[in-house]
């Protein structure tokens, strides 16, 4: 990370936390010393979103998520690190010093040259005599050569190391290569071309760069599709394939499908407004990301369990975001790609118009699971009917809705709206009930929210989140501790956030959501401000860090004996014969 301190405390500086998140969520009075409001990156009713001004950082009591300014516009304008810090020197009028520019963007921009060069080389391979395996593909998926030049797909050829070779004549280097995903490193050292023998789909953001690649096995075999690696410049839940010519398109909606090919054979179909997520079902930011190009979307997924299931995930996190949802109903083909070759555009032009919205989409899921002819059945379904159309959240919808159940099964009107109502207010109780609850015991919350960072040993990483704390509070209190390794924690995310912390205090910088912003990712910033949230006695500081210093220090030693002894029994095992 490029940015020097006190470049970046300047930028906080003029952008007040308060006044940049102003400009997207409304901040009640303070509670405490923080403001608090809806927050932005979930839905709720009461506001768990606050801001603390001294601090200067933002945290969610609800979804956990944290950080400071950098952090907050980069989560709601979907953009990279030194993306959010251009927008907040433009937003105080603030240019970027020359040097610390150039070093970032030097290195983003011959990433994405090469990344150009190698679709350009992808491309080229088409129409050379190796290439006729990936020809004979296509003609096979009916792609023609006008769609293969819209979407630049291209072909990697069945060596090992024609991509690299190409390159390097370009003047890349072997490390650009790498960085970039398009090798990877041998046993040997060596290093060889990723994609390989298979048909490339560039991935090109809004601004029509290329940021990586997809690539798909001609015919049958695993894995299937290959995709670039996270890289300075790809992001896969923070882009869309396709977009690039879906944002172009004058339909007034844009079509979500699963598949690359779906895609492809939509857009040569004339249905020019669809994209497909990579390789992942849906996530928030790419839904952010649709709602700055149109009001509405239509989900045309798989026609499997998996895809009405990947539908309902992506129905919710759409509906978020205000986006009128509906859904395609498909049937008598797998997919998109296959439904426009059996039955034509057409036909598929007339599953669009009749696409449904989202709450009949969800009704009829409910009506096909039950055979309402029987008196039990019709009761299951009365209840699950009346629990989805209590979570609707306008009144006269509800209202429309309970009739229609109603005349669905042949109940009253009355009955069934008030059986609506009842549920409606159950639900809201419970809804406040969490909130509260969350609200008023932050630190209770043990864990992190993610999987990815649970805890293996939640004694020894409560003292190694205090140890963080202290420090990142009162950094002075280093110089006279012992400190433990990050390799002493228990935990790799905890281990990790320390030691960058530690870097920045032993080059005697003081530590804030900013400087840290750059070598922390999003998950990691939420944990940092979320274990700040919880309280620290400061004037005993020295004694607290010894404390924590040594819990960690005895976990460590108790579960290195634990292991011991199981190495200790598995080598009695070994040498005496016992049996396992
Ligand atoms: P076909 O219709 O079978 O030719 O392919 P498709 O392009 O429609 O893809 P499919 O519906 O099978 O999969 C949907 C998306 O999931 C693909 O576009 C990929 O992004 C992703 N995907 C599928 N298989 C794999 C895989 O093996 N590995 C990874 N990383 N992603 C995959
Ligand atoms: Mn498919």
């Amino acid at each position: 990370m490029a940015f020097s301190e006190s470049f970046l405390t300047e930028l906080t500086e003029r952008n007040d936390i308060v006044d940049v998140v102003s400009g997207y969520v409304r901040l009640g009075k303070k509670s405490g010393s923080n403001m608090f409001g809806l927050c932005p990156f979930h839905s709720e009713k009461t506001p768990s979103f606050s801001v603390s001004p001294d601090k200067q950082i933002y945290h969610c009591f609800g979804c956990g998520k944290g950080g400071g300014v950098i952090n907050f516009i980069m989560e709601i304008e979907n953009l990279s690190f030194p993306e959010a810090v251009e927008f907040l020197a433009k937003r105080a009028g603030m240019p970027i010093p020359e040097e610390e520019n150039d070093r970032e963007s030097r290195k983003r921009s011959r990433m994405l040259s090469l990344n150009r060069d190698a679709a350009r080389f992808f491309y080229a391979q088409l129409s050379t005599p190796q290439g006729g395996a990936a020809r004979d593909y296509m003609a096979k998926r009916r792609i023609g050569p006008a769609t293969a030049k819209n979407f630049g797909i291209g072909f990697a050829p069945d060596t090992w190391d024609s991509l690299e070779k190409a390159m390097r004549e370009k003047g890349y280097t072997d490390f650009e290569l790498f960085d970039a995903g398009l090798v990877r490193k041998g046993n040997k050292g060596g290093y060889y071309d990723t994609f390989r023998n298979r048909l490339m789909f560039p991935v090109i953001d809004v601004r029509g760069n290329v940021i990586g690649f997809s690539g798909r096995i001609l015919g049958d075999g695993e894995p299937k599709y290959m995709n670039s690696p996270e890289t300075l410049v790809f992001n896969k839940s923070r882009n869309l394939f396709a977009l690039n010519l879906a944002k172009k398109s004058k339909s007034g909606y844009i079509i979500l499908s699963e598949g690359n090919i779906d895609v492809v054979s939509l857009h040569q179909a004339g249905f020019d407004s669809a994209v497909a997520s990579l390789g992942t079902s849906l996530t928030p930011e790419q839904a952010r990301l649709l709602s700055r190009y149109t009001n509405q979307v239509i989900i045309a997924y798989d026609n499997d369990g998996a895809g009405i299931k990947a539908a309902q995930r992506a129905i919710g996190i759409l509906e978020k975001l205000d986006l009128k949802v509906k859904v395609l109903r498909m049937s008598g083909a797998k997919d998109p790609d296959e439904f426009i070759k059996l039955k034509g555009a057409d036909a598929f032009r007339n599953l669009l118009e009749s696409s449904e919205n989202q709450i009949d989409y969800r009704l009829r899921s409910v009506t096909d699971k039950y055979d309402l002819s029987v008196d039990e059945q019709k009761v299951e379904f009365l209840k699950e009917a009346s629990d989805l159309v209590a979570r609707l959240p306008g009144s006269v919808e509800r209202q429309v809705y309970a009739m229609r159940v109603a005349s669905m099964s042949g109940v009253s009107a009355d009955v069934v709206t008030k059986e609506v109502e009842r549920r409606r207010k159950k639900l809201v109780n419970q809804a406040r009930g969490s909130e509260e609850r969350q609200q008023s015991r932050p630190e209770r919350q043990l864990q992190p929210e993610e999987k990815a960072l649970r805890y293996e040993d939640p004694s020894s990483a409560a003292a190694e989140e205090g140890l963080i704390r202290l420090l990142y509070l009162d950094p002075a209190l280093a110089r006279n501790a012992e400190l433990p390794a990050p390799e002493e924690f228990s935990s790799p995310v905890l281990g990790h956030i320390y030691s960058v912390l530690r870097d920045k205090i032993d080059r005697g910088e003081t530590p804030s959501a900013a400087t840290l912003g750059g070598a922390l990712d999003g998950q990691e910033m939420s944990l940092l401000v979320r274990l700040l949230q919880k309280p620290e006695l400061l004037s005993k500081g020295d004694r607290a860090l010894a404390d924590y210093i040594k819990r960690i220090r005895e976990r460590k030693e108790q579960g290195k004996q634990v292991s011991d002894l199981r190495a200790l029994a598995d080598k009695l095992r070994e040498t005496k014969g016992y049996e396992g």
